[in-house]
């Protein structure tokens, strides 16, 4: 590869989108002995950049060549991929649930749902991902979406509300532990970058995780209180978790075990 004869050439030529092959173009020309002919070093790279007047984009760089680009990227496509079956999760849902007040919870969450669907397509576009690209690892996280919607559909088909209620909330604890884990990952990769880039998924995460984590233990609490009530043991309703407002996995095991001392 010719040496970039600018900070501009250099970042297109290792900007997002432009190497897909997992590693950055920068890191690959390093040459032990030094910059070969026609290739130029990293840390020479980084050094032209901060010469130029582009700290931040050499700061950008040098975090890229950390980070495998094209996992980051199939990461925001998956969590957009769930994001958007997590709609037709909870619309699903709303269809098996029995309580009012878990309906009213759902509601939300389904409305929130939707926001972080148009917040990761928000996302792409800062990052210069085609949204609508498909890779594997999306169709996989689109036929578990579509399972577990057939999979209350055929509760449903049962005939018993409240059978069809616990395979609902199992089906979102299900959903919303891949939902919880690709957001937390979201944040780590925020963390490590620098630049426009970052900045868009750190905002959108910013927003973001603190429904996650109600979305998470808030419906874990619900399941477990709503078998304990079909088993005929004692059930809080709503569960600790909602009462308390939980939003660590710290939190939720504390309210768990509280409400277990007093049963
Ligand atoms: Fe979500
Ligand atoms: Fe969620």
């Amino acid at each position: 590869m010719p040496a970039p004869s600018s900070a501009a050439g250099l970042a297109s030529s290792c900007a997002w989108g432009s190497e897909r092959t997992g590693s950055l173009r920068i890191a690959t020309n390093v040459t032990p002995g030094g910059p070969s002919r026609g290739a130029i070093s990293a840390l020479g790279a980084l050094r032209a950049l901060s010469a130029l007047g582009e700290p931040s984009v050499a700061r950008w760089l040098l975090n890229w060549g950390a980070m495998k680009t094209k996992q980051v990227e199939e990461l925001v496509l998956q969590s957009l991929e769930h994001e958007q079956g997590g709609v037709k999760v909870y619309s699903t849902a709303l269809t098996c649930v029995v309580n009012d007040q878990l309906k009213k919870e759902w509601a939300t969450y389904l409305e929130q749902t939707r926001t972080h669907v148009t917040a990761l397509e928000s996302v792409c576009e800062a990052m210069g991902i085609d949204a609508k690209r498909e890779t594997p690892g999306r169709l996989v996280v689109r036929h578990v979406g579509g399972a577990l919607v057939e999979a209350m559909k055929l509760a449903k088909s049962g005939g018993d509300p409240a059978a069809a209620e616990l395979v609902a909330c199992e089906v979102v604890v299900l959903a919303e532990t891949k939902d919880h884990a690709d957001w937390e990952l979201l944040g780590k990769c925020a963390e490590h970058l620098s630049g426009p880039q970052a900045k868009a998924l750190k905002s959108a995460y910013e927003e973001i995780e603190d429904q996650e984590d109600e979305h998470l233990y808030h419906t874990k609490g619900w399941c477990r209180e709503l078998w304990l009530q079909s088993l005929g043991m004692k059930a809080m309703l709503p569960p600790p978790e909602e009462q308390k407002h939980v939003k660590t996995a710290i939190g939720a095991a504390r309210a768990e075990q509280e409400a277990d001392r007093s049963r």
